[in-house]
């Protein structure tokens, strides 16, 4: 029988390998972006927010809210610096601080077409991007604006203060089940006693859009996306600078 039941810590290697089998192409085919994706889009919603993870039977589906920077740096401490290495100290600071950083997508050389040179569309997550952006709770979580007054506010500092991430194994996929599980997180979401504001954000991977019509259906709507600084290293969900973005308000309880 398949059913929704609530996380326990004896699923954390299911949550990591259901996380690596639903991954889009532009992570699943680095070995080393499909070893760290759990750590950006599992591990630390397990960790510190079990209540509002749920899995699907034996397979796993993980809608999860934001853990707050306060709570994080205890996911860094017991489960991510286990398994990955920190990242190196940034230079210090110069007239501009986006170029310090590693950029989020790099160039795929997998796909260089016959006279050498990729395709100008052709570019996967950096690795080391990645590992920075799992080590730093302000981008992953949205927490950070823009230093640009111009520039709009992040979804979180809009008042989206939740965040989740849903993934099912192929064999469960189409079923109703990816509804219910939004339908199950939403309550749990509202039952947490945390300060989720308007609601949830997600980000979605440019090369997943097929699923925004999927978030439309359950109650999500798109967004304009967040201030470029804030989503360099994308959002929980996934999605760098061309990331997609949505959100969706869930009343006070
Ligand atoms: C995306 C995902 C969570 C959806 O869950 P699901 O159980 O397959 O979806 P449901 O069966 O509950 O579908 C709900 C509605 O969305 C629609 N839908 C689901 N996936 C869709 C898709 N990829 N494209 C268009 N519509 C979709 C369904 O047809 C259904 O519509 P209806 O209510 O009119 O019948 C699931 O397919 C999945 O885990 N995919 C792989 C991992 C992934 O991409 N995760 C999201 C990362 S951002």
């Amino acid at each position: 029988m398949v059913f929704i039941r609530p996380y326990q810590e004896s699923d954390f290697e299911a949550c990591a390998h259901i996380c690596r089998a639903t991954l889009p192409p532009s992570l699943s085919t680095t070995p080393i972006t499909a070893k760290l994706a759990p750590y950006i889009w599992t591990h630390q919603y397990t960790l510190l927010s079990p209540a509002t993870c749920h899995m699907l039977a034996t397979a796993l589906a993980a809608p999860t809210s934001s853990p707050s920077r306060e709570r994080y740096p205890s996911y860094i401490a017991s489960v991510l610096s286990t398994a990955v290495a920190p990242p190196p100290p940034l230079p210090p600071p110069s007239s501009s601080t986006q170029e310090q950083e590693e950029p989020f997508w790099i160039p795929d050389d997998t796909t260089l077409t016959p006279s050498g040179t990729a395709p100008l569309q052709a570019k996967k997550p950096n690795p080391a991007a990645l590992i920075r952006l799992a080590y730093d709770p302000r981008k992953l979580l949205q927490l950070t604006d823009s230093s640009n007054s111009n520039a709009p506010k992040s979804l979180s500092s809009q008042g989206w203060r939740a965040t989740m991430h849903i993934d099912l194994l192929p064999a469960y996929q189409r079923r109703g089940w990816g509804r219910r599980l939004i339908d199950a997180y939403v309550r749990s979401v509202r039952a947490s006693g945390e300060d989720y504001g308007r609601g949830a954000w997600i980000g979605i991977a440019p090369d997943n859009a097929g699923v925004v019509q999927f978030y439309e259906k359950v109650g999500f709507r798109l967004v304009t996306p967040s201030t470029p600084s804030a989503v360099e290293g994308e959002g929980t969900g996934g999605g760098g600078e061309d990331g997609i973005h949505m959100v969706i308000d869930i009343a006070q309880a």
